[in-house]
């Protein structure tokens, strides 16, 4: 069942959004060769907790830390690590959940560490791009596959693959709710979307193929080919005005 939120409630949504928004702002100024993912993970927490916000990852079905940091092929769910310093020419996918009053907010995006090649520059681009198209999607009479459609077709445009085995979601009270919102499909299929749906739409797209595999701590994904992956997510509402961002400042 799809649950949908009142305006009060939505309103409440965006200041979880802002809050993960600050949190990223934080992250995008700290993302430098030399720092750990674990100095990342630290500040987002501390941040969080001054904010009275909650973070949403910890502890989610035992996840140990408050953001996942995927270096390079991790595709996400990299678990923060002292071992992980980043390096120059890499990118790392923050991604950070945080409830505020009881509502969640979702956001993830992928940071380029110092200068990057070309290639990963576009990867990093198509990907914040596709995003964006499938929010557009995200208006009161289309369908939920109109999302799906429209983030695949951007990326296979620009000759990268989506990954299957992950999707996004519904968000509200819960972090994960119904439906499920494949980055993948033809259009016109799934529910119609309704005023007061709260999306979180998160493609992950892969340079290489759409495979990946989860490493033997059980959370960490990476690509089967070992080929680099960018991961770019926004917590949206459907509104009768159109789609309304909520994870930003
Ligand atoms: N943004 C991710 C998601 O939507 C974060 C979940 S990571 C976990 O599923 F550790 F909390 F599982
Ligand atoms: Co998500």
């Amino acid at each position: 069942m799809i649950i949908l939120k009142s305006a009060e409630e939505i309103q409440t949504m965006r200041r979880a959004g802002r809050v993960v928004a600050q949190a990223h702002a934080l992250v995008r100024e700290l993302v430098k060769p030399g720092i750990t993912t674990w100095d990342l993970d630290r500040a987002v927490e501390e941040f969080l907790m001054k904010q009275n916000a909650v973070p949403a990852f910890k502890g989610y079905h035992g996840y140990p830390a408050s953001i996942c940091a995927s270096v390079n092929e991790v595709v996400v769910h990299g678990i923060p690590s002292r071992e992980v310093v980043l390096e120059e020419g890499s990118i790392v996918s923050i991604d950070i959940g945080a409830f505020v009053d009881g509502f969640c907010g979702d956001s993830a995006w992928t940071y380029p560490v110092g200068n990057v090649a070309p290639e990963v520059q576009r990867l990093l681009t198509a990907t914040e791009e596709a995003l964006f198209l499938g929010i557009d999607e995200a208006r009161v009479g289309n369908r939920l596959s109109d999302i799906s459609h429209a983030v695949q077709k951007h990326v296979e445009e620009q000759g990268f693959s989506v990954v299957r085995d992950y999707v996004g979601h519904g968000i509200g009270r819960e972090m994960h709710e119904a439906p499920q919102i494949p980055n993948f499909g033809p259009p016109g299929r799934g529910p119609r979307l309704k005023s007061g749906m709260t999306l979180a739409i998160e493609p992950m797209v892969n340079v290489g193929g759409y495979h990946v595999e989860v490493l033997t701590d059980n959370w960490t994904v990476v690509t089967r080919d070992k080929c680099w992956s960018a991961h770019f997510e926004h917590t949206v509402a459907v509104t009768d005005e159109g789609p309304v961002i909520l994870t930003v400042l």
